[in-house]
C-alpha cells in the first residue's frame, strides 16, 4: 500500500544529512506559549523535529488538554517548508480517540454495537472534525485485547473477543484514514498498544505481561493484523514487557512478527516516553543504550523523550547502529508523510464542519452500544404519560458521558445530561420528580412521588482511563443505598448505568427490575439512553465483554478451553464449584442483551455436513442458515451470532469462538433467515510458531443469541 512512495521517498532521503535524518525520527512536545515558541521555531528550521505531538502531558487523556492552536501549527510547518534546508513537512499527531469536538461512545460502547458499517462512517466523522483543524494523524484505535476490567483501559479497547475487535479495529482504521489517506478529511490512524498491553498484570496499568506465544496469535495479535490488512499507517509499541521482554526493545515483536508476519508497512512510534522507559526496565544503562536498543528493533519514531535526537547521530558516527537501519526507518516516515500528502498540502485550511450529521451518528451509535441486561415483567419500556422520579449521581452529570480522552468535546448544553433529557423525551406528558444534587437526602420523597424510579448510576470517567485502575469494580456504596431506598417502597425500579468497564453488578441486581448499561457514550449519551427507557429506541447492543459477579471472579471471559473436568456451564466452569462463597459464572455473558421483544431461532439448516480439507483449500465454504422470528410486538433488532468449536485438535480449543454475526431488523411476526458462509479462515488456528493451520475433524457449528447458545449443528472436515 505504501511502495508506492519508496521512489520518491528515497529520492528525498538522498538529499538529507545525517542529523536531518535524525530529526525525522523525533516527535517532539508542542510548544504553545510564550518564549518557547521561537525556540520551538529555531529547532524546526534546524530540521530537529519531524512530528509534534498535540499534547501538554504524559497522560493526555486524563489532564486537561489545550485546544489545536491551528495558525501556531500553520507558522511551525512554515518553518519546515520553507525555512529549513530539508523543507520536509511534519507531521502532527493527537489523541484523537473516540471523538473530536463531538464525542462518541467509547470504544468498548462501540463495540457493543456489532455495527462496525456504523463504527466506520462515525470514525469518518470524527476523522473529518480532526484533521480540518491542522491534525494529520490520530494514536487510536487502541485494540488491546483485555479480560480484566481492573484495568482502566478497556474503555478504550474493542474486548475479548478477537474476531470482533477485528472487525472493529479494521472498520475504525478505514473510517480514519477514508479511501484516500491524501484527503484533507482523513487522519493517518494507528494500531495500538501493539502488542499485549491489555494484559497487565493484576489489571494494573503499566505492569508487566506473561503472554505465551499461542495465546499472542489466537487472541491478542488479531486486532492487529486487521488492522494493517486495513492499511493502518502507523503501529505504536506499548509500554510493556511480554515474558521479560520489553516491546520497546524487541526485534521479535516489532520486526519479525509486526513486519515479518503480519505485512506492516508504515512506522512504528513509541509510546509516550517508553524508549527511556528501557532504562527502569533494566535493559539499558543510558540514552545511547535506550536508543540504540529501540531503534535496532524496529521502533522508527521516539515521542516526547528526545533520546533519538539526543543520541542518534553519534551512534551512528560510532557504528553502533547503522546507517542503513536510520535509513529504513527514516523512509518509513516519508512514505507516511508522502501518503498524507503533506508535500503537497502541508498547511491546515480551517473551515466550518456541519457537525448536524455527527450528532446524529453519535446518537445512533450510543443507541446501538447500550445494552438492555434486565426487563423484569417488561417494567421497560417506559410511558411518557407515567409519574416519573429520578434520582442517583449522574442525572446531572455532562462530562460522564465523554468518558476518559476526549480532549477536545465540547461541554455544555452541546452535551445534554440525563435530567435535561428525559425532560425533553417526555415533554408535556406525564409528571417528573426530581432529587437535588449532591447526597440526595430527598431521595426517600422523591421516591414515593412517582409511579416508576429511574437511577442514573454509573462510575465517575475519572476512575477510568489510563493509570486509573480499580481494585473493586462494583458500584459506589450510595449507589446501592438509593436502590434499596426505591425497593424498599415498592417501586418498579430502573437502573440506567453510565459506566466504562463491565462493573460487578451482582449487589445491585436484585433491586433493580431493569437494568439498562449506557456506557460513557458521548455527546448524545444522554438523550439515547432517554430514548431507549422510553421506547423511542428499540435496545439493541449486545455484551462485547463479560460482567462478572463480582470483582473476585476476574479473569472472567467467554472464549476459554475446557477444563480437565467436566463442565456443565461455560466459560469452562462448574456453576455449582467453581467458588465456595459465590456462584462463578457470569452475571451477563458475551454477546447477551435484551431487546423490547422476543426472537425465536429455527433448528440451523446446513447445506454441506462435511467438507474435505483439499475443499477448504480451494476455498470452498461450509453454509449454514438459521430462520429468526419476532414473536413479540414491537420490532426488534437481533444480532444474530456464530461461533464454532474444535472439539478435537493438537492443541486446546476454545468453547467457543464468535466467527460471525449480522445485525437484523425483524418486524413483529415477521420471519428472516440469515445465512452464513465460513471457510478455512474461520476454523483454524495459529501454533505457537505464528504458522496458521486446519485441522480436520469435527466442529460444532452454533448460531444463536449470544455465546451460551445450544443451538448447535455438528459438521466434519474430511482430511482426503
Ligand atoms: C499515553 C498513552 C497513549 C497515548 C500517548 C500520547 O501515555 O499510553 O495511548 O496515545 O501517551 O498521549
Amino acid at each position: 500500500m505504501y511502495e508506492k512512495f519508496e521512489k520518491r521517498a528515497r529520492e528525498i532521503l538522498a538529499g538529507l544529512s545525517l542529523k536531518e535524518k535524525v530529526g525525522q525520527l523525533n516527535q517532539a512536545v508542542v510548544a504553545m506559549e510564550g518564549d518557547d515558541i521561537e525556540k520551538y521555531k529555531e529547532r524546526v528550521r534546524r530540521g530537529e523535529i519531524g512530528s509534534v505531538i498535540l499534547c501538554n502531558s504524559p497522560t493526555a487523556g486524563n489532564d486537561e488538554q489545550k485546544a489545536v492552536l491551528t495558525d501556531l501549527l500553520n507558522e511551525y510547518q512554515y518553518c519546515a517548508v520553507e525555512e529549513s534546508q530539508s523543507s520536509i513537512p511534519m507531521i502532527y499527531g493527537r489523541d484523537v480517540i473516540h471523538g473530536h469536538h463531538t464525542v462518541y461512545p467509547i470504544p468498548l460502547a462501540s463495540a457493543c454495537s456489532f455495527d462496525p458499517e456504523l463504527v466506520r462512517d462515525c470514525y469518518r466523522c470524527i476523522a473529518k472534525e480532526a484533521a480540518t483543524e491542522g491534525t494529520h494523524w490520530t494514536f487510536s484505535p487502541m485494540m488491546d485485547l483485555c479480560r480484566d476490567p481492573r484495568w482502566g483501559r478497556i474503555i478504550e479497547g474493542l474486548e475479548e473477543d478477537p474476531y470482533l475487535s477485528s472487525q472493529m479495529a479494521s472498520a475504525m482504521v478505514k473510517g480514519f484514514q477514508g479511501d484516500d489517506l491524501s484527503d484533507p478529511y482523513s487522519l493517518v490512524a494507528c494500531a495500538k498498544h501493539y502488542v499485549g498491553y491489555g494484559f497487565s498484570e493484576g489489571g494494573r496499568d503499566y505492569n508487566r505481561t506473561e503472554i505465551s506465544d499461542y495465546t499472542l496469535y489466537n487472541y491478542v495479535l488479531p486486532p492487529f493484523r486487521a488492522a494493517v490488512e486495513a492499511g493502518v499507517g502507523t503501529v505504536m509499541s506499548s509500554f510493556n514487557d511480554i515474558n521479560g521482554e520489553p516491546v520497546t526493545s524487541s526485534k521479535k515483536y516489532l520486526t519479525a512478527i509486526l513486519r515479518g508476519q503480519l505485512g506492516f508497512e508504515g512506522f512504528v512510534v513509541s509510546d509516550w516516553y517508553s524508549v527511556s522507559q528501557l532504562k527502569q526496565q533494566g535493559l539499558a544503562e543510558n540514552e545511547a543504550d535506550c536508543t540504540a536498543l529501540a531503534l535496532n528493533a524496529g521502533l522508527d519514531m521516539d515521542m516526547s523523550d528526545e533520546h533519538y535526537a539526543h543520541t542518534l547521530e553519534e551512534l551512528v558516527l560510532s557504528g553502533r547502529v547503522s546507517e542503513e537501519v536510520l535509513d529504513r526507518a527514516v523512509l518509513r516516515v516519508l512514505k507516511i508523510k508522502l501518503a498524507k500528502g503533506l508535500f503537497e498540502r502541508p498547511y491546515a485550511q480551517p473551515h466550518h464542519v456541519d457537525r448536524g450529521e455527527h450528532i446524529e451518528l453519535c446518537e445512533r451509535l450510543a443507541a446501538e452500544s447500550m445494552v438492555l441486561v434486565k426487563n423484569e415483567a417488561g417494567v421497560l419500556p417506559l410511558s411518557k404519560d407515567q409519574k416519573i422520579s429520578l434520582g442517583g449521581p449522574y442525572i446531572y452529570e455532562r462530562r460522564c458521558h465523554h468518558g476518559s480522552w476526549a480532549l477536545d468535546g465540547y461541554l455544555g448544553a452541546s452535551t445534554p445530561n440525563f435530567l435535561e433529557a428525559v425532560r425533553e423525551v417526555m415533554g408535556e406528558r406525564g409528571e417528573l420528580f426530581v432529587t437535588s444534587e449532591g447526597l440526595h437526602d430527598d431521595s426517600n420523597y422523591i421516591f414515593s412521588l412517582g409511579d416508576t424510579v429511574v437511577l442514573a448510576l454509573g462510575e465517575n470517567y475519572t476512575d477510568t482511563g489510563e493509570a486509573r485502575c480499580r481494585s473493586n469494580i462494583g458500584l459506589y456504596p450510595q449507589q446501592l443505598e438509593l436502590a434499596k431506598r426505591a425497593k424498599a417502597q415498592g417501586k418498579k425500579t430502573v437502573g440506567v448505568v453510565f459506566c466504562g468497564r463491565p462493573l460487578a453488578l451482582e449487589n445491585i441486581e436484585p433491586y433493580l427490575d431493569a437494568i439498562l448499561i449506557a456506557w460513557h457514550s458521548g455527546t448524545r449519551g444522554a438523550h439515547a439512553a432517554a430514548r431507549i427507557i422510553f421506547g423511542d429506541y428499540e435496545p439493541s447492543g449486545r455484551c462485547a465483554v463479560t460482567f462478572a459477579r463480582k470483582t473476585g471472579h476476574i479473569p472472567l471471559y467467554y472464549n476459554v478451553t475446557a477444563t480437565p473436568r467436566e463442565v456443565d456451564g461455560y466459560y469452562g466452569i462448574r456453576p455449582s464449584s467453581s467458588y465456595v462463597d459465590s456462584i462463578g459464572t457470569p452475571l451477563y455473558p458475551f454477546g447477551y442483551g435484551l431487546s423490547y421483544t422476543k426472537f425465536k431461532y429455527s433448528d440451523i439448516l446446513c447445506e454441506n455436513t462435511e467438507i474435505s480439507m483439499e475443499a477448504l483449500k480451494k476455498g470452498e465454504k461450509l453454509c449454514f442458515r438459521v430462520k429468526v422470528s419476532n414473536v413479540g410486538e414491537r420490532e426488534g433488532v437481533e444480532t444474530v451470532q456464530l461461533y464454532i468449536r474444535d472439539v478435537k485438535a493438537s492443541m486446546m480449543r476454545p468453547l467457543r469462538e464468535l466467527k460471525a454475526f449480522e445485525r437484523v431488523i425483524i418486524l413483529p411476526g415477521e420471519e428472516k433467515e440469515i445465512a452464513f458462509e465460513i471457510g478455512k479462515g474461520s476454523l483454524g488456528f495459529y501454533l505457537a510458531d505464528g504458522s496458521y493451520t486446519v485441522e480436520p475433524g469435527e466442529f460444532e457449528i452454533y448460531i444463536g443469541e449470544n455465546c451460551l447458545t445450544h443451538n448447535k449443528v455438528t459438521v466434519k472436515i474430511t482430511d482426503r
